[in-house]
């Protein structure tokens, strides 16, 4: 187990707190820090799920606001009126495909977005006095790295920038204005880059719920290319765990890659997920689940691989990821399993618009 050390009470901003990695965090923090303030900041995008957030919703430190971190003035009276001494950014556009389709709402959300709440910290914190123990943890991802070769060494923290898709490419201009402002202001920001996350609260469109959520439906496995593509896979609890760390102990100013230490091509993945599923869920409707797997057209500028040297975090601030592949993939199926009624209602309209429009095919 991962000792946590807390420094002191906090009063968070959590941005994009109903998405995917958002709402797992927000979780994690107030099961670990019960007296902490915790404001959720959320647009409510397609991504965006407010009975993600449940029982906290009842408590009297949690707050819901919807909102966009575009809207400086309300991210101005959020702070000011919320005595905000920690912003923990994850609201972005987060999704390749949708950034291949439709490029604009990235650069929007992603670095007009994270410029705005930038400023807006930076204001806050000089009429604040400068404090010190101020943080702005910025989330984001080791896609900005560009594309390993089979045998290329993982990405460390000192790797070159050289983003591949406009989804990338918003993130790498995110992280050099939390970067600009460390350098520039003495601003407190920290950069996080991590590796695909997968558990709990994942929107249908990413490669695990949309597989396991299609062997449930008995529909195609939809695998790009020849399913060669190799990611390397961190739990979202474990990540979670990471970032907390890095809120409580990481130094001002650095950058910390995280990484599930799991390198998984999609085709063994995919096979992994089908043969456990097999064994995991009742009545499916194609058996064995491996016999939906089709191949289709490749994703335009699909990076080949992706993989992260997660050893400045392990050694600087004691974290390693705690789950295999496998262990997560068994607990995420798991809760796909027993929470349909969080996962049928995304099947919605605008969900079956984009499947369309991505696959060519129709969802129903
Ligand atoms: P997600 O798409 O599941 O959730 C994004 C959330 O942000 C949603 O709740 C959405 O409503 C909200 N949002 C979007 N635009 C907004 C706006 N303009 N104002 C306010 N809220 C807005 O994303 P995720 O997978 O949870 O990713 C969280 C962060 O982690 C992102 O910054 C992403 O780039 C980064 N990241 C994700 C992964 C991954 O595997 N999912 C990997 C590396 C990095
Ligand atoms: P994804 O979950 O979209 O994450 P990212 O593109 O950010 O890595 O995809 C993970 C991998 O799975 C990626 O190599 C693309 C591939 N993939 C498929 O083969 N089929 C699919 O339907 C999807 C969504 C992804």
């Amino acid at each position: 187990m991962i000792q946590q050390i807390k420094t002191k009470a906090r009063r968070i901003m959590v941005t994009g707190g109903a998405g995917f990695i958002g709402s797992n965090f927000v979780h994690h923090w107030s099961q670990q820090y019960q007296d902490d303030r915790l404001i959720v900041l959320d647009a409510l995008t397609y991504a965006g799920n407010r009975a993600t957030l449940g029982y906290l919703e009842e408590r009297e430190n949690f707050c819901f606001v919807k909102g966009n971190i575009c809207d400086r003035n309300l991210v101005d009276r959020l702070l000011q009126e919320e005595h905000i001494d920690t912003i923990a950014h994850f609201a972005a556009e987060s999704h390749v495909d949708r950034s291949i389709l439709g490029p604009g709402a990235f650069v929007e959300t992603n670095v007009v977005g994270t410029f705005t709440l930038l400023e807006a910290f930076r204001q806050h914190w000089l009429s604040q006095g400068k404090p010190e123990d101020y943080r702005f943890l910025h989330v984001s991802t080791d896609e900005v790295y560009g594309s390993l070769e089979a045998n290329d060494p993982p990405f460390s923290e000192t790797t070159a920038y050289a983003p591949n898709s406009p989804y990338s490419a918003s993130k790498a201009g995110s992280d050099h204005l939390a970067r600009a402002y460390y350098h520039t202001y003495r601003l407190p920001t920290i950069i996080t880059n991590c590796s695909n996350n997968y558990g709990p609260y994942h929107f249908p469109e990413k490669l695990i719920p949309l597989m396991t959520i299609n062997i449930l439906l008995g529909k195609p496995l939809p695998v790009y290319g020849d399913g060669q593509n190799v990611r390397d896979w961190l739990y979202v609890k474990d990540h979670c765990q990471a970032l907390d760390l890095v809120i409580q102990k990481g130094t001002p100013g650095q950058t910390y890659n995280v990484g599930g230490n799991n390198e998984v091509k999609n085709l063994d993945l995919v096979n992994l997920l089908c043969q456990l599923m097999n064994e995991l869920a009742p009545d499916l409707p194609v058996k064995p689940s491996q016999d939906l797997i089709t191949f289709v057209k490749d994703r335009p500028g699909h990076d080949q691989r992706y993989a992260i040297n997660a050893s400045k975090i392990r050694t600087e601030l004691g974290w390693t990821p705690q789950k295999t592949v496998e262990e997560g993939l068994k607990e995420t199926i798991m809760w796909y399993l027993t929470n349909q009624n969080w996962w049928r209602p995304l099947l919605s309209t605008e969900y079956q618009a984009y499947y369309q429009e991505a696959y060519g095919q129709k969802f129903k």
